[in-house]
């Protein structure tokens, strides 16, 4: 497929997931404009560097500028005050989304969390339009990320794909991995396929890799953004033991989720 992706923004592209993401789209992209408040170095001509946070908007519409989309990844990517979390995650991507309007930029693809949905038990198959059951505060930001996409996309025709990011690693590190595992591979294949879908008003998707053990329905993925994970964490499943606690039931954010998890944040 001829797969042209023009002049595309990442933001937080400094960070765990953003070099995979920007290595992803370099051959596709006339050029990636890499934003962060840590620095990052562009390379050659086809990539410049803006460091700037997502909390100055007037820096994020010259950013944008010309762009065709926006991958926006900056944020705080776990349980945390709630003060940071609001800022970071929530005006953040408030002033992303208008930044995006005021500079006419068609798509903005969100990186939201399977954890607005972490209270689900794990024996529950979850679909993207279900009710959010955050497991914790961090989880809660992303609900309000997702829903102000939400509203961009309805009140102003901003395209919006707000991609349910499961655990982002090499290789799956620990048990809970077996069902949540987001193989670089296939977060590349989850970011083009939101990227280049058409006919996109808001979508939200689970981004995860075809784990067998999945708690998540990929339809919405494969449906609306055209896109099936090739990856599954079966193949590393003797790495881990079949008995684990983890799979007799709780809550699908594992460790993530319950009191001790968030009250640490409501001491402050
Ligand atoms: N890593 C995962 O498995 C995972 C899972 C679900 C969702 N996500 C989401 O994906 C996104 C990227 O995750 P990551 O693992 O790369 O996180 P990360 O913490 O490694 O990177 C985040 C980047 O954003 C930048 N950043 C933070 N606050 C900023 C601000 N105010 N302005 C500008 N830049 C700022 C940081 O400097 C960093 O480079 C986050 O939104 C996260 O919530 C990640």
């Amino acid at each position: 497929m001829d797969v042209k992706l023009g002049r595309v923004v990442i933001t937080g592209a400094a960070g765990n997931i953003g070099p995979t993401v920007r290595s992803g789209l370099r051959e596709d992209a006339d050029h990636i404009v890499l934003v962060d408040t840590a620095d990052v170095e562009a390379e050659g001509e086809q990539e410049s560097a803006v460091k700037a946070a997502v909390g100055d908007r007037g820096a994020l519409v010259e950013a944008f500028s010309g762009a065709d989309s926006v991958v926006h990844l900056a944020g705080v990517a776990d349980e945390a005050p709630f003060d940071d979390l609001l800022d970071a995650n929530v005006r953040g991507t408030l002033n992303v989304l208008e930044a995006a309007r005021r500079a006419e930029v068609p798509r903005v693809v969100l990186f939201s969390s399977n954890r607005v949905t972490g209270n689900y038990p794990i024996h529950h198959h979850v679909f993207p339009d279900e009710p959010p059951r955050p497991d914790g505060l961090y989880g809660v930001t992303k609900v309000a990320a997702e829903a102000l996409g939400q509203m961009y996309a309805d009140t102003f025709g901003l395209q919006v794909v707000a991609l349910r990011v499961g655990s982002f690693e090499e290789r799956p590190t620990e048990t809970r991995h077996l069902a949540t595992w987001l193989s670089p591979r296939d977060c590349v294949g989850f970011v083009r396929a939101a990227l280049t879908a058409p006919n996109v008003n808001f979508t939200a998707a689970y981004a995860v890799s075809g784990n067998a053990r999945r708690f998540w329905d990929l339809s919405a993925g494969e449906n609306e953004l055209g896109y099936r994970p090739v990856d599954d964490a079966a193949r590393y499943a003797a790495d881990f033991p079949d008995d684990d606690p983890f799979w007799h039931g709780g809550p699908q954010g594992g460790d993530f989720a319950g009191p001790d998890a968030v009250l640490p944040h409501l001491r402050e």
